[in-house]
């Protein structure tokens, strides 16, 4: 058959690609594209080579499985190579595997066929050899035939015994699982190396890769690596039983260990509701995992199927809906917050991603953007995981067009046309139009109504957009000149849900201090800094008449907080608006301010507190050092003069003493304030 010279070119194309991805995602643990996109173009190979066998050329991807490792290790042939696995995307392809199974080893469809279920955890494949019961060497799959000798690393690694415990274990035992790390692990290990200024890992997998990669074990042994046990390898003198499910039972005890959500599941109903209960717990496991596995459990059935290239036919990977895919950025459009906040955000070729179709990704701020220098017109990575809002994690340079422009930073806002201001040092660039600027005001007005501050149900973002566009809305206060005439004339606006609003509107009249603080979206006020200001203040005329330094006595609010509240209370129009409110019907209970000893012991102090207290409660100890004139602060820094102690204290005690704070017990806090 001759082969279309189109198709001979793709081949070829796909191959050089794949050669390429591979080398990234091997050898230098940088893969660029989403394993998704990998898959797609091996499975297209495969595909053509499938349809025309003279392609198959013998240095073809899909002839071997990863890639040659790195200079600096030892090879290590494996005596039985490290497989890979076929993948199942969908029920429909699982019910294909179970049927292929079925019809090769000749059993009807009423046959109880039993599988070992597992999830498909995302780290490192790694065959640990154990002679006598001793640990005696460590390797990494590499391409599945020749891997690289981390035998130095692996013994680093607190999960895998060195020697097995227990008996009757083989004189010759390989053991095989992945090396993985846990999700706390990756998270503290990636924050100490922002703070460094050191390399962060893109994701665990990488970190557990990068890490048994180290030359120097000493390195590795830092890192929080762990890992489960899946299968047995070689053997020699000795006998393990006649399932996969008993073979991983008896690794565990040998000391070995193996995954605690592992099970034995019958037929594809049991395969399903496996994946689904996984699939629901997923984001409380502590470790990533991109799907589950599924064994057939009987070994003599397995001998039976065989394999087929590189996988067992015994054995399919069910995956997750991918979290990360690639896309195209349409356009890079620039929202303005409530507090005039310019966020970039790309729009997208809608893409199907962690389940949901996404058509936009947030780019945080103006650096990020920078830093991962998105332009119109690029291919990107966009993840979404679990209800993460998505975003872009990076462009993939090779698929730039020509001809791309460097967004930059619009000089006007792109709602009002106002000046764009970024103060020195701050990631946050913002229009200065403040409520003359449109976008500004629709998202004053939301927060205005959210459910933690006025909660008027039935006021939505969009019929906001709607009145605040038709200039039925300027401020918060017009809210409750609305009349039933105009909300009717609103789009979808029914009678009933007119009516509706309208009374959720009069409810929300009545209130309290706290929300209403929190409702007039002072910046950096947020709610629980409302509720302080509120019980310290009591009233709304004592809150407007304290100084910077008296606000600084409020719990949590320290000088740029009372510098934006001031800033908010001198501002001739947002006294207006609280007029009106008041006007119009909106009130709350005022009560006595809470008396702040000026003059006491612990005046301009500030302190914090952490563990237990023998006998006080952390209110009662909050109280004596604010009546002692003290200020008491969520978090330690070093404007923290001391950190009052209990038992069993955390971080912040670790924090103190790094930042030479002196650190009080309750006895001391109580002689300080008597003498
Ligand atoms: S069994 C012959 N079980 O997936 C079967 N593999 O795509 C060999 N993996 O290289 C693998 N969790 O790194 C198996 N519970 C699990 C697994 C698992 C993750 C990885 C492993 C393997 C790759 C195959």
């Amino acid at each position: 058959m001759t082969v279309p010279i189109a198709t001979v070119e793709r081949a070829e194309m796909l191959r050089k690609e794949i050669r390429y991805h591979n080398h990234l995602y091997h050898s230098l643990d940088q893969p660029e594209i989403p394993d998704i996109e990998y898959d797609r173009l091996m499975r297209e190979l495969e595909q053509l080579e499938g349809t025309f066998p003279s392609l198959i050329s013998l240095d073809s991807p899909t002839q071997r499985v990863g890639n040659a490792p790195i200079a600096g290790f030892c090879s290590v042939k494996h005596e039985l190579p490290m497989l890979s696995l076929d993948n199942a995307f969908g029920t429909g392809e699982l019910h294909e595997f179970h049927k292929r199974v079925i019809d090769r080893l000749g059993l009807d469809d009423k046959h109880i066929l039993t599988y070992a279920a597992e999830p498909k955890l995302d780290g490192v494949a790694v065959s640990l050899l154990y002679k006598d019961g001793i640990l005696v060497r460590g390797a990494t799959r590499g391409d599945g035939t020749t891997g690289e000798d981390v035998t130095h690393n692996v013994r680093t690694i607190q999960a895998i015994p060195l020697r097995l415990i227990g008996e009757g274990y083989p004189s010759q035992l390989e053991v095989r699982g992945e090396v993985f790390m846990p999700a706390d692990g990756f998270k503290e290990y990636n924050e100490t190396a922002r703070t460094m200024g050191e390399k962060m890992f893109v994701n665990p997998r990488n970190a557990a890769a990068g890490s048994l990669r180290q030359l120097d074990p000493r390195l590795t042994a830092e890192r929080p690596l762990d890992m489960y046990a899946y299968s047995a390898g070689v053997i020699d003198g000795g006998d393990l039983p006649k399932s996969h499910s008993e073979i991983i039972n008896l690794l565990r005890n040998w000391g070995i260990k193996v995954c605690p959500e592992r099970k034995v599941v019958i037929g594809v109903e049991g395969c399903l509701e496996y994946f689904e209960n996984i699939g629901r717990r997923r984001d409380t496991l502590g470790y990533e995992i991109d799907g589950v596995v599924y064994k057939v459990d009987n070994l003599d059935f397995q001998n039976k199927l065989g394999f087929i290239s590189r996988a067992p036919r015994w054995s399919i990977a069910h995956k997750f809906p991918a979290q990360e895919e690639l896309t195209k950025v349409v356009n890079v459009e620039f929202q303005v917050g409530r507090t005039g906040a310019l966020t970039p955000v790309a729009r997208l070729k809608p893409i199907f991603v962690g389940g949901v179709t996404v058509g936009s990704a947030t780019l945080h701020n103006i650096d990020e953007l920078h830093r991962k220098d998105v332009r119109v017109g690029d291919t990107v990575v966009v993840r979404r995981a679990g209800d993460v809002i998505p975003e872009v994690v990076r462009v993939i340079l090779d698929r730039r067009p020509k001809d791309t422009l460097r967004i930059q930073l619009p000089i006007e806002c792109p709602i009002c046309g106002s000046d764009i201001v970024r103060v020195k040092n701050e990631a946050i660039a913002r229009c200065i139009g403040s409520l003359a600027c449109p976008s500004q005001r629709v998202e004053a007005l939301k927060h205005f109504v959210s459910r933690r501050a006025l909660n008027i149900e039935g006021l939505g973002s969009k019929l906001i957009e709607q009145l605040v566009a038709s200039n039925g809305l300027k401020t918060a206060a017009d809210i409750f000149l609305l009349e039933k005439a105009k909300l009717r004339s609103l789009d979808r606006m029914g009678k009933k849900s007119a009516d509706n609003l309208i009374g959720s509107i009069n409810n929300s009249k009545s209130t309290t201090f706290a929300r209403l603080l929190y409702a007039l979206g002072i910046r950096e006020v947020g709610e629980a800094t409302a509720k302080s200001l509120a019980i310290h203040y009591g009233a709304l005329t004592n809150l407007q008449a304290a100084t910077k330094e008296e606000l600084q006595l409020v719990p949590d609010v320290g000088p740029i907080v009372a510098t934006h509240i001031q800033a908010y209370f001198a501002e001739e129009e947002n006294l207006l608006v609280i007029e009106r409110l008041q006007k119009y019907g909106v009130h709350w209970l005022e009560s006595d301010p809470v008396v702040t000893n000026i003059d006491g012991p612990f005046s301009g102090m500030t302190f914090a507190i952490t563990g237990k207290l023998p006998t006080l409660t952390r209110d009662e100890a909050k109280n004596i050092i604010h009546d002692a004139g003290g200020r008491v602060v969520g978090s330690i820094s070093n404007k923290t003069n001391y950190l009052l102690a209990g038992d069993k204290a955390g971080s912040k005690l670790v924090k103190a003493q790094n930042l030479d704070i002196a650190i009080l017990d309750e006895g001391k806090l109580i002689s300080l304030i008597s003498k």
